[in-house]
């Protein structure tokens, strides 16, 4: 969980579930204001929308259970309508992800999605993205990866668990590098390099796949349209 109130963040999620039809497969992103969108969209199942969902994470999958959304596994889908989905930080639709570890899945979904919405409150733009870039690695990798996001220009640190002695392991088994890059200038070309990287397994640059932000404020909704 990162950014501002909870309010906002409600309000950006409730207004992403309101764009979903009945009959759509959608996308359920981590986070806690993808939380807000999977809640809005258990409520309106609870209702009779007729939907699947396609869980992102551990935790998506989780959430979408308590809020009785049926679901289909990520191996078994053909078409995803429309995905639901946080971000750490936004600048010109282009994202950092992956500040719970879940941005190989999610970019998975996100991607293959008719309609990729974004939904942040606004403490999340910014003009340039600056945010350390999560990178997933095979556990083997870690050292030789970290070495190699330097050369890149980057200062990469293992991500630590909170509540164990030892590093954060994804739901994919593997590790995490939070890369500082300072202020990312170019992120089409920071994604090729990243994504070049022999053992990365995944980075948490999205960039080209995000077709709408629902941003929440105080007050409300705004909506940006690519
Ligand atoms: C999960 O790995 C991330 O990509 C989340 O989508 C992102 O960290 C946003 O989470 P919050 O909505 O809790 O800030």
């Amino acid at each position: 969980t990162t950014g501002g109130s909870d309010g906002a963040k409600r309000r950006a999620g409730e207004s992403a579930a309101a764009l979903v039809e009945p009959g759509m497969t959608v996308g359920l992103g981590t986070g806690s204001t993808a939380a807000h969108a999977i809640r809005r969209l258990g409520e309106r199942v609870a209702d009779g929308l007729d939907i699947e969902g396609v869980p992102t994470s551990f935790d998506s999958r989780q959430r979408a259970r308590d809020a009785g959304i049926p679901l289909r596994a990520l191996e078994d889908v053909d078409t995803i309508d429309l995905a639901i989905d946080g971000a750490d930080q936004v600048a010109d639709f282009a994202l950092v992800k992956g500040g719970g570890a879940a941005h190989a899945r999610e970019k998975l979904v996100d991607t293959a999605a008719e309609r990729f919405v974004v939904v942040v409150d606004s403490s999340k733009q910014a003009d340039v993205l600056s945010h350390p870039v999560p990178v997933e690695v095979l556990p083997v990798a870690h050292s030789v990866v970290a070495g190699t996001v330097r050369d890149a220009g980057g200062e990469p640190s293992l991500r630590r668990a909170d509540r164990k002695d030892g590093p954060v392991v994804t739901d994919n088994g593997n590790l995490v590098l939070d890369c500082e890059f300072g202020d990312i200038a170019e992120p089409t070309a920071l994604a090729r390099t990243l994504s070049e990287m022999p053992g990365v397994v995944e980075h948490g640059l999205f960039v080209g796949s995000a077709d709408e932000v629902h941003v929440g404020t105080d007050s409300g909704v705004r909506v940006l349209e690519r």
